[in-house]
């Protein structure tokens, strides 16, 4: 209960600081660089990013935990089943760069529980290097970059009400590693990032992203631990999940990020937006989870399930 009202408060609190910031036309009240507004000072305004379940951390490979997690059920991130109405729209919010998704994309399976989750909106972390950008690590090594997409659990109304509570959201994580190539599937997306370089500014995304486009083919080993949200508030209601194989993009879109402002178009200097990741937080007590490969890919194949289930319905029907 307590954590609850605290909650309520601190959404409250970050509402207004966020109204305050952008009536100030200025910075806002956290930060990635080393000052005072750092992710080492974060706890001054927003206590749950103190806490003991926080995100990201280290995967220490030595130390997880193997265990049969199922395979994911994903609806509408194929070209198949794009959702009726999927509209995307990236902008940067001052913080990196942000895509807004509506349209019925939905997660399930995979242990997450009886309700489905929906995802409502990507994001991603880099860095001024390749060498570093993830927020993960693996055995302490950082990727150039990660993507996360953010899924609340439909059991509640909506996205607010499961920011408060301890089943809230799912995140899929991805690391992006670097290949020579552009990634094909991704230019569009990059395309819209360059217009974007200054907080507040946004753009529709056409065409939408398909994520099966951009999936690792093998969605089967990803790490799962409890967690939080990576920025403040630092919400301790996050199922995490890591996939270990990682989504290829080149350098120069890498420097599509590394182009990005933290400041609005017109101020009188630039803050280039770079190294946008919380460092690794305590694992604490936790248990680190690996998924056991139980599938091929990892999915749950929904058309050949259909299949089955038709070639059942005939054979019964001709047995009769
Ligand atoms: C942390 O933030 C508080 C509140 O904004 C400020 O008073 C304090 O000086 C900061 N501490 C550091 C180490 O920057
Ligand atoms: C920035 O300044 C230019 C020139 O003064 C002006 O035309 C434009 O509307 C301003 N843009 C924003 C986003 O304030
Ligand atoms: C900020 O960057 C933009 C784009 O590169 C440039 O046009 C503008 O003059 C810069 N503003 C300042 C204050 O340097």
């Amino acid at each position: 209960m307590e954590t609850t009202s605290c909650r309520c408060m601190c959404v409250v609190v970050c509402l207004f600081v966020a109204v305050l910031s952008v009536q100030a036309g200025s910075g806002s009240s956290w930060g990635y660089l080393d000052n005072e507004e750092g992710p080492n000072n974060w706890t001054a305004i927003y206590d749950e990013c103190g806490g003991l379940q926080q995100s990201p951390i280290d995967i220490v490979t030595a130390s997880v935990v193997a265990k049969d997690l199922g395979d994911f059920t994903l609806v509408g991130f194929g070209a198949d089943d794009v959702p009726a109405g999927a509209v995307m729209t990236v902008s940067n919010n001052g913080h990196g760069v942000v895509v807004s998704m509506q349209g019925d994309y939905q997660v399930s399976g995979a242990d997450l529980g009886p309700t489905a989750y929906k995802a409502v909106q990507f994001h991603f972390h880099w860095g001024s290097v390749n060498s570093r950008g993830s927020e993960h690590t693996v055995d302490g090594k950082a990727y150039a970059g990660e993507l996360h997409i953010v899924c609340f659990n439909t059991k509640y109304a909506d996205f607010n009400e499961a920011l408060q509570n301890d089943d809230g959201l799912t995140v899929l994580g991805f690391f992006l590693d670097v290949q020579a190539e552009d990634n094909a599937a991704l230019a569009p997306l990059f395309d819209a990032i360059s217009m974007i370089q200054f907080e507040n500014d946004e753009v529709p995304l056409s065409p939408t992203v398909v994520f099966k486009n951009i999936f690792p083919s093998d969605l089967s080993p990803f790490y799962r631990y409890s967690g939080s949200l990576t920025t403040p508030p630092c919400f301790e209601i996050v199922t995490w999940n890591v996939f270990s194989k990682p989504i290829m993009v080149s350098e120069a879109q890498l420097m599509t990020f590394r182009r990005q402002f933290a400041n609005e178009r017109n101020a009188s200097a630039n803050i280039t937006l770079t190294d946008t990741f919380r460092p690794v937080q305590a694992v604490d007590s936790r248990t680190i989870f690996l998924n056991t490969a139980s599938s091929a890919s990892g999915l749950v194949a929904s058309s050949s399930l259909v299949a089955m289930v038709i070639i059942k319905m005939l054979a019964s029907v001709l047995d009769d």
